[in-house]
């Protein structure tokens, strides 16, 4: 073969395996997305709505590179697929000492280093893996590598996805998986007295989208009730407006930095530049709502911030995506759009004025 040949064929070869997750219903989006970015994409579904194994036609640093420069937005998580173990191929004492002799051969891993291994399963009954009985095994030898092995905040992770009949092992940093949680299922811990769920996709726009709530003066809520979000900025020390017909939550009202406004959001009047943020978790119509947020945006300052939340009402999610940014970019710079963990059949924005 002629060295032109031989080194189009090699070119070709260049492939990399991954495990995806996105919110449940929401796989076949991120799939789209793939697509679009890396062009062919190979898929297997793991976990039905949820889980892929997907063959994308560039290397590992190279697909790691383009999701941490502009992230997808339903894409919640990557693990590299490295090795496979085949089920049948040995019993399970066998095949974890494998996978652990895999793991300890990574030459990237050092003495001294945290590591956190996280496993999942396609299903209860999927194959006969202990994924307790591998994870023991692992740490264990890890440990005797001299590795510390942690759950949060580690220099690696070791991924593991047992399907049907593979085991499926990966080794990566907490950034490159897009997410430090297993599957990127991120969870924030019940506060006692909290007003409602919604918090929690505000204070996980804003881990994800890397703000400092602090760091604002003065927030607009638009369509607050029962007041989730006001409580989190208020918490964060911001004077707050929030905006709704519908009722506060009663142990908001005493705040001396909250006003609240009994209305449609279409009814009100504020001065021109007078809030550096604003953040808007309506379930409405999409374009409803871009609308509203659009006739307030002159209360806005220049370079201050927008959360959205946009609802995906209808099926082509991706078309209203595309039609909701057009809108917006009018004014607004759009930094980041992501499905929230805590997004149900939603995505959030991240948006600064120009
Ligand atoms: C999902 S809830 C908001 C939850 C809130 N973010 C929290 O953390 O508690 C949506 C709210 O939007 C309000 N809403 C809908 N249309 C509105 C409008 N045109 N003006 C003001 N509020 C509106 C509803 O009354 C409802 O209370």
């Amino acid at each position: 073969m002629n060295e032109q040949l031989e080194h189009q064929e090699q070119q070709h070869e260049i492939t990399s395996k991954w495990i995806c997750t996105a919110n449940h219903g929401f796989i076949a989006y991120a799939q789209e997305e793939l697509r679009r970015r890396f062009g062919q994409v190979k898929a297997m579904v793991l976990i039905p709505s949820e889980v892929i194994l997907v063959t994308l036609p560039v290397d590992e640093s190279q697909v790691i590179r383009e999701l941490q420069t502009d992230p997808l937005i339903f894409l919640r998580h990557i693990q590299p697929v490295q090795q496979e173990f085949l089920l049948a191929e040995a019993g399970q004492e066998e095949r974890n000492a494998a996978i652990l002799s895999f793991v300890q051969s990574n030459q990237a891993l050092h003495r001294g280093q945290s590591v956190a291994v996280q496993l999942r399963k396609a299903s209860n009954d999927a194959g006969a893996v202990d994924l307790a009985l591998l994870k023991s095994a692992l740490e264990a030898g890890l440990s005797e590598s001299g590795m510390e092995t942690v759950t949060r905040d580690s220099h690696w992770i070791v991924s593991i996805f047992a399907g049907k009949d593979t085991v499926y092992v990966g080794i990566s940093t907490p950034e490159d998986n897009l997410s430090d949680w297993s599957g990127g299922a991120l969870r924030f811990q019940r506060e006692e007295g909290q007003i409602s769920r919604a918090k929690f996709k505000l204070l996980e726009a804003e881990r994800a989208f890397g703000l400092d709530l602090a760091s604002f003066s003065e927030g607009l809520d638009i369509g607050a009730a029962p007041g989730g979000w006001t409580s989190l900025l208020l918490e964060r020390g911001l004077k707050v407006t929030a905006i709704d017909p519908a009722e506060m939550h009663p142990s908001l009202l005493e705040n001396r930095r909250l006003t609240v406004l009994k209305k449609n959001a279409s009814e009100v009047k504020f001065r021109e530049s007078q809030f550096d943020l604003i953040v808007c978790d309506m379930s409405w119509s999409p374009m409803q709502m871009v609308r509203l947020v659009m006739d307030l945006l002159y209360a806005l300052r220049s370079g201050g911030t927008a959360i959205v939340t946009v609802k995906l009402m209808h099926k082509k999610p991706l078309q209203t995506i595309r039609d909701i940014s057009e809108k917006f970019s009018e004014h607004l710079e759009i930094r980041r759009m992501k499905q929230l963990v805590h997004n149900r059949d939603e995505i959030t924005l991240y948006m600064v004025k120009y």
